[in-house]
């Protein structure tokens, strides 16, 4: 018998609303989701961040407050960033054990010891020229911005940290924070690299939620969005040095990426909806354009389609509030 039509129709699968339910085959919840914070120090009231509706930055003394209201709306994780008063030319403050990396951590995991936290660890917050490590002349010094990510690693362990998430771009980054961390005997604090990260346009709201001070871009250590090769190469270098799990950062836009990864490695893999794919979807949805609660899902369960096992993204809340 012919599989072909008018024998085969594939509308009969999609007749009513139980049909498409049974046959979808892919779903996301709010356990794979981690929503990133931004935490300012030396504030008394929420900053909302208006390239980001309905964004805001939280002051750290409203931090534990927050921690539980999100763990009462069932979020799981949360990415700490943090906005930080005491810039200094290497963000020497990440790595001070009463500094604002630490202090988040500890916060969160004494608020809430289930909250899963991942903590951001890189010093473009930190730093007074806004780049992501150590500047020799214009350029970042890779090796010298080994050093203080591990240091920064450690303390933020030892705060509780749960994840040690490198956001820095660092060649031989993963490598040198997990013999950090091995060495202070943080055996089991784990490691998730933004593996395979893009020197990308839509940062843009980021800039202004964390306030950082860049003048320039880092192509110099962020990826060519139009590289794909190299994208795996990038995460599977990561694997090799001893990542727990892998990140693509952004996801909407690099959902070949996503599948690409996802087929050459084994490991755990996130993928990052970030400031300006958030502020698209706000935006587009405030002209009336598109439909917010239809495109938030839409575009969370292709990047789950894609092959992510977990999804950074500022719409976490929203989800836990409105359901999928
Ligand atoms: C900095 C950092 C950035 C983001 C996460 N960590 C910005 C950048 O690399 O310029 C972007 C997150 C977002 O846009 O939502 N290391
Ligand atoms: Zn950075």
């Amino acid at each position: 018998m012919s599989q072909l039509f008018p024998t085969t129709r594939l509308r009969r699968l999609r007749r009513n609303e139980s049909l498409r339910g049974l046959f979808q085959e892919t779903e996301f919840s709010l356990n794979d989701l981690v929503l990133p914070i931004f935490v300012e120090e030396g504030i008394d009231d929420f900053v909302p961040i208006t390239s980001m509706p309905g964004v805001m930055r939280i002051p750290e003394k409203k931090l534990a407050s927050e921690i539980e209201r999100y763990a009462r709306a069932g979020i799981k994780s949360v990415m700490t960033f943090g906005v930080s008063h005491h810039l200094d030319a290497e963000g020497s403050d990440t790595w001070n054990e009463q500094g604002l990396v630490a202090r988040m951590a500890r916060i969160c995991k004494d608020t809430v010891p289930e909250m899963v936290v991942m903590s951001d660890t890189c010093f473009c917050e930190y730093t007074s020229h806004g780049h992501c490590g150590v500047l020799h002349g214009d350029a970042v010094d890779n090796d010298a911005t080994l050093r203080n990510l591990g240091r920064q690693a450690v303390i933020a362990a030892q705060a509780g940290a749960d994840f040690i998430s490198p956001s820095a771009a660092m060649d031989g980054q993963v490598q040198a924070i997990r013999s950090a961390l091995d060495a202070a005997g943080f055996l089991d604090t784990s490691i998730m690299a933004y593996s395979t990260k893009f020197a990308s346009a839509l940062y843009g709201p980021f800039r202004e939620a964390g306030g950082t001070a860049l003048k320039g871009d880092r192509k110099a250590y962020q990826m060519n969005p139009m590289n794909r090769r190299e994208a795996v190469r990038e995460s599977l270098l990561d694997e090799q040095e001893g990542a727990d799990a892998l990140m693509v950062k952004p996801a909407g836009a690099y959902l070949d990426i996503i599948r690409d990864i996802r087929e050459a490695s084994r490991l755990p893999l996130a993928a990052y909806q970030v400031s300006g794919e958030y502020a698209m979807i706000k935006f587009g949805a405030q002209a009336g354009a598109v439909d917010e609660h239809r495109v938030v899902r839409e575009s969370l369960g292709a990047i789950k389609r894609a092959g992510a096992d977990i999804i950074l993204t500022y719409f976490a809340m929203d989800i836990a509030r409105d359901g999928i």
